[in-house]
C-alpha cells in the first residue's frame, strides 16, 4: 500500500507508486523538479532527495514540518477545531491571502485550506490569491500520521522553491531524475499550477534537457499523457504505457483511467537515445 502525503492533490502519484516504482532505478539521490505532494519520496527509499517545485507555498509547508512538525500539528489541529465553516474557511483564506503571516502560520494556513477547500485543488489567480471555493466536508482528515512520516522522511531531503531549468541545473553525476510535470494534453496550451502555466514549450525544453542529462550518463524517468506529441518530443526513450486512475478533467466525467507513460533512460544508456 503506499504510503499517504499530508497534502491531498490533484496528480498525485501515490496510487500509481506500485506500477512506478519498479521503473525508479538505484542511485544515491532522488531529484524531483516537480515535487508536487511529494508521494514519490515517501514511497521511495533513497538516501538523499533534493525536492523543486515551483510552488513556495508547497516548498515552505515542507521544510516546516521538516523542521516543527509538532508545531504544524498543533496549530493545525486548533484549525480544524475552530474554522470547519464556510465563513471560518473563507476567513482563513483571506488571511492567507494577505500575505502578512510567519512561514509556520502559512505552512498551516495551507494545509488546512488544502484539506477543506474544494476537492483539495491549489489554484491561484493572476495576482496570485489563493481562490479555490469552501469544500464543504463534514470530517476532513487531519494528517497528524502522514505530518509525522514525512517530518521523519524530510530530514533526507533539501527542499528549494524553484523552475524546473534551475533545478535541472543541480542535477550531478550519479543523480536519478524523476520529472512530472503538469501533462501535456493535445488540447489545452497550459495547466495553471502556480502563476503563469505549463506551456508547449516547456515541455520542449524539458525532454530537449532530459534527453541531454541522460547523454551524460545521468539516469530519467518522466511521467507524461500518452499522446502523439510525447512519443515525439521521447523518441529513442524507452516508454511504458499504463493505465492511470483519474480525478480531473474529461477524464473524470467519461472515463476512470487514462493512458500515460513512463519515459526512461537508464544511466548507461543515455547514448543510446537519438538526437532528434
Ligand atoms: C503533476 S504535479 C506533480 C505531482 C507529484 N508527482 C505528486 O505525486 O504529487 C506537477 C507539479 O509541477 C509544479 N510545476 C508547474 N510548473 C513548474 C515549473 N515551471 N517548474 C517546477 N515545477 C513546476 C506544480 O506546482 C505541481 O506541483
Amino acid at each position: 500500500m503506499a504510503i499517504k502525503t499530508p497534502l491531498k492533490w490533484v496528480g498525485s502519484k501515490a496510487r500509481l507508486m506500485p506500477r512506478l516504482r519498479p521503473h525508479l532505478p538505484e542511485g544515491k539521490r532522488l531529484v524531483e523538479p516537480f515535487a508536487g505532494s511529494c508521494a514519490v519520496m515517501m514511497n521511495t527509499e533513497y538516501e538523499e532527495y533534493l525536492i523543486a517545485d515551483v510552488n513556495p507555498d508547497l516548498i515552505n509547508l515542507y521544510q516546516q514540518i521538516k523542521e516543527k512538525p509538532e508545531a504544524v500539528i498543533h496549530h493545525l489541529g486548533n484549525m480544524f477545531l475552530l474554522k470547519n465553516t464556510k465563513a471560518g474557511y473563507l476567513n482563513a483564506r483571506e488571511i492567507f491571502n494577505a500575505g502578512q503571516l510567519y512561514p509556520l502560520e502559512r505552512a498551516v494556513f495551507f494545509l488546512f485550506l488544502n484539506r477543506h477547500c474544494f476537492n483539495g485543488l491549489c489554484r491561484y489567480n493572476r495576482n496570485g490569491l489563493f481562490n479555490v471555493p469552501y469544500g464543504k466536508y463534514v470530517n476532513p482528515y487531519f494528517p497528524v500520521t502522514e505530518i509525522r512520516a514525512f517530518a521523519q522522511k524530510a530530514q533526507r531531503a533539501t527542499f528549494v522553491t524553484a523552475g524546473y531549468m534551475q533545478t535541472l541545473a543541480m542535477v550531478r553525476a550519479g543523480d536519478v531524475v524523476y520529472c512530472d510535470p503538469p501533462y501535456l494534453t493535445e488540447s489545452s496550451n497550459f495547466t495553471a499550477y502556480h502563476g503563469g502555466g505549463f506551456t508547449h514549450l516547456d515541455h520542449g525544453k524539458l525532454a530537449r534537457k532530459l534527453r541531454k542529462l541522460a547523454g551524460e550518463g545521468v539516469s530519467v524517468i518522466a511521467s507524461n499523457s500518452d499522446i502523439d506529441t510525447v512519443h515525439l518530443l521521447y523518441a529513442g526513450f524507452d516508454l511504458v504505457r499504463i493505465n492511470a486512475p483519474r480525478s480531473v478533467g474529461a477524464a473524470a466525467t467519461s472515463q476512470k483511467t487514462a493512458a500515460e507513460l513512463i519515459i526512461k533512460a537508464p544511466a548507461g544508456e543515455g547514448k543510446a537515445v537519438v538526437n532528434v
